[in-house]
């Protein structure tokens, strides 16, 4: 298994698919579900639209359309309140859920962004824990994912990654 960290803007990775920090609607919003939509385009909204919304926790795939990748997976992280609102186990099942739907779909690369830690406003030392170990401990399970890319976008979540991923990059 290939683990990589980039900092840029996950819209211009050509991987077989990129995780979307979506909302329960799916019908786009800011951050990076609005960058992801902006340049797939319209179509890849059609498509949402018949997925009838997603679970926090839960992923759903789709066509990229515009977008150099191949497939988009929409995950809808928590919301931070407190810690107390299983925050954790959701956020952890971001990663799990995504990476079962990837490997199901016979996809051997996925980019993630960092969920729930722009607008839902997880810590983001916290989130990058979860990252990581989620994606440690699955990385030797999956059939077909052969690279997985922790997509960052600032300079706070790149030196917290870098510190958690020194050992495995
Ligand atoms: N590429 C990579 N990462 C990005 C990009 C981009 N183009 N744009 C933003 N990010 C980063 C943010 O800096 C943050 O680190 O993605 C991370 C997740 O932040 P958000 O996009 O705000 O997502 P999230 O915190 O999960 O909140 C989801 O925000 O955009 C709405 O519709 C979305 O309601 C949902 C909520």
């Amino acid at each position: 298994m290939k683990i990589k960290l980039f900092k840029g803007d996950i819209t211009q990775l050509k991987v077989d698919a990129i995780v979307n920090a979506a909302n329960s609607s799916l019908l786009g919003g800011g951050g990076v579900d609005g960058a992801i939509h902006r340049v797939a385009g319209s179509e890849l909204l059609k498509e949402c639209k018949t997925l009838k919304g997603c679970l926090t926790g839960e992923a759903k795939i789709t066509k990229a359309y515009k977008l150099p990748c191949k497939h988009v997976i929409h995950t809808v992280g928590p919301i931070w309140k407190n810690g107390q609102n299983n925050e954790a186990k959701l956020l952890k099942s971001c990663y799990k859920e995504s990476l079962k739907l990837a490997d199901k779909n016979k996809l051997e690369s996925i980019a993630f962004p960092n969920i729930s830690t722009g607008v839902y406003g997880y810590p983001k030392e916290e989130a990058a824990k979860i990252a990581v170990k989620a994606i440690k401990k699955r990385s030797e399970k999956l059939k077909h994912v052969r690279q997985i890319t922790f997509c960052v976008f600032d300079d706070t979540n790149y030196k917290l990654y870098l510190d958690l991923l020194k050992d495995i990059l």
